[in-house]
């Protein structure tokens, strides 16, 4: 395991070497099928380093205009919207780090936090339930010259919705580990951010949309309805850790049902997509939504990152999969690998989506000093080929995105491990028109 401290969520394998489960399963062909599986992983939550109250300012958008101008550059505040705005328990207050930089450039990013999607998983603290900002690390950075954002204005959305940003005030009457009702109203916290930072941005150079873990998803999410609301010279969309490699049929129902993406402020952006009435029949999924988008917005590169075994994707595959008895329950690394590549090559002759491949399980390198180490060989680096860091500022600078795996080619029948490069996927290059 290769998980750091603070990271966003620990996966804990508990008592996987003791336990284990036997599960039958009759197949359609009437073939029987008995395996004993491991115990299922347990994820326990260990939520990022908090910073100091005092380290950040506040402004209630309730009683100020909360205008940017007025925030210090390179210092972090965050704002409260009200309205109704919420975080999954009524408790905590949902609100928006804002880093005044460049006024023309601009980087919304959406922050991780694990994920909720029925009683248990929020009864298990699945997901983060208040909002608070991030450490100026990794793309947040503001005195670290190789950041190639360390002049946008950033608006960080806080995670405290455990819905990804996706649902529509949705109340399943679940309780959350204090015992709180749990509603998910991450579109309105998201909708409310966009409402005030129509206001306070103008003609824009440079607009990037970036997301780590959960955040990745919120921003393949959002991603058509923020580049529509933003008219900008240069986009980019930044996908850090997750591609969403889901359990089979489980996305159609959560997007429908249980974090409701259909209705709601994003409701517009779908149909403009053309996925409304695919949402509506609960056949959505986040790769549909992430190709209408690449391909609505063909002049931004988008570009994801993703170790090979990211042992939290993995962990929470192997959770939903059990929540919603999808099998397999479980997958090796190789599996998951496997089905990573899967999407990445639906999504190949898409020639603006790209990827940074990181041998290895780690989870999320963007929101601290990893994404200055990281290579294809690691989320240390060392092993020589062009760095992720050099990697983001190609795409930011040199406007050349490309697709980046340091390993033995592969061809399909071939792949096995989680450390080979699929051939089909290599050398792919894109140059965004419009610099
Ligand atoms: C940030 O702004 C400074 C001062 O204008 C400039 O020297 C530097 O090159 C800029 N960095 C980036 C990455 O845009
Ligand atoms: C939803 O999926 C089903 C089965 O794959 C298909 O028959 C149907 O046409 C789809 N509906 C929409 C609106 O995409
Ligand atoms: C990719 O580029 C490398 C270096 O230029 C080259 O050796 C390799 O053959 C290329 N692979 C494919 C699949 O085109």
């Amino acid at each position: 395991m290769d998980l750091r401290i603070g990271s966003l969520l620990l996966l804990q394998l508990a008592a996987a070497a003791t336990a284990t489960t036997t599960v039958t399963r009759t197949r359609t062909t009437t073939v029987t099928e008995t395996t004993t599986v491991q115990a299922p992983r347990i994820f326990r939550f260990e939520p990022r380093p908090r910073m100091e109250e005092g380290g950040y300012k506040t402004c209630d958008l309730q009683r100020s205009e909360c205008s940017i101008a007025k925030m210090p550059r390179d210092e972090s505040t965050v704002v409260y919207p009200g309205g109704d705005t919420r975080c999954i328990s009524e408790k905590t207050a949902y609100g928006f780090q804002v880093i005044p930089g460049d006024g023309d450039k601009l980087l919304v990013f959406f922050q991780g936090g694990g994920a909720c999607w029925d009683a248990a998983s929020t009864k298990r603290s699945m997901c983060v339930e208040d909002a608070y900002p991030s450490y100026m690390t990794g793309l947040l950075d503001r005195a670290n010259a190789k950041n190639p954002y360390v002049n946008h204005t950033v608006v960080q959305l806080l995670y405290c919705s455990g819905d990804a940003f996706a649902a529509d005030a949705a109340d399943h009457g679940w309780t959350t580990a204090d015992g709180d009702r749990a509603v998910q109203s991450g579109q309105q916290n998201a909708d409310a951010t966009f409402a005030w930072l129509r206001g306070q941005v103008g003609a824009l150079s440079d607009l990037v949309i970036g997301g780590d873990s959960a955040g990745s998803l919120a921003a393949q999410a959002w991603g058509n309805a923020i580049f529509d609301m933003f008219p900008a010279a240069r986009k980019t969309a930044l996908l850090d850790s997750y591609l969403g490699v889901f359990p089979d049929g489980c996305q159609g129902n959560v997007l429908s049902e249980v974090w409701p993406m259909c209705t709601g402020p994003l409701a517009t952006s779908l149909a403009a997509l053309g996925l409304d009435r695919a949402c509506a029949a609960g056949n959505l999924t986040i790769q549909k939504v992430l190709a209408a988008t690449a391909t609505r917005h063909a002049d931004a590169p988008f570009a994801f990152i993703q170790s090979k075994a990211d042992a939290v994707q993995k962990g929470f595959f192997e959770s939903i999969a059990l929540s919603f008895k999808s099998w397999p329950f479980l997958l090796s690394d190789s599996k998951f690998y496997e089905r990573a590549n899967e999407i990445l090559l639906g999504l190949d002759a898409l020639p603006n989506v790209v990827h940074y491949a990181v041998d290895g399980d780690m989870h999320t390198f963007t929101e601290d000093g990893l994404v200055y180490e990281a290579d294809g060989t690691g989320p240390k680096g060392g092993g020589g080929g062009r760095t992720l860091i050099d990697w983001i500022a190609r795409i930011a600078v040199d406007r050349v995105a490309t697709t980046e795996c340091a390993g033995a080619l592969e061809d399909e029948p071939k792949w096995s491990g989680s450390t080979y490069c699929p051939r089909a996927l290599a050398n792919k290059t894109f140059s965004p028109t419009g610099v």
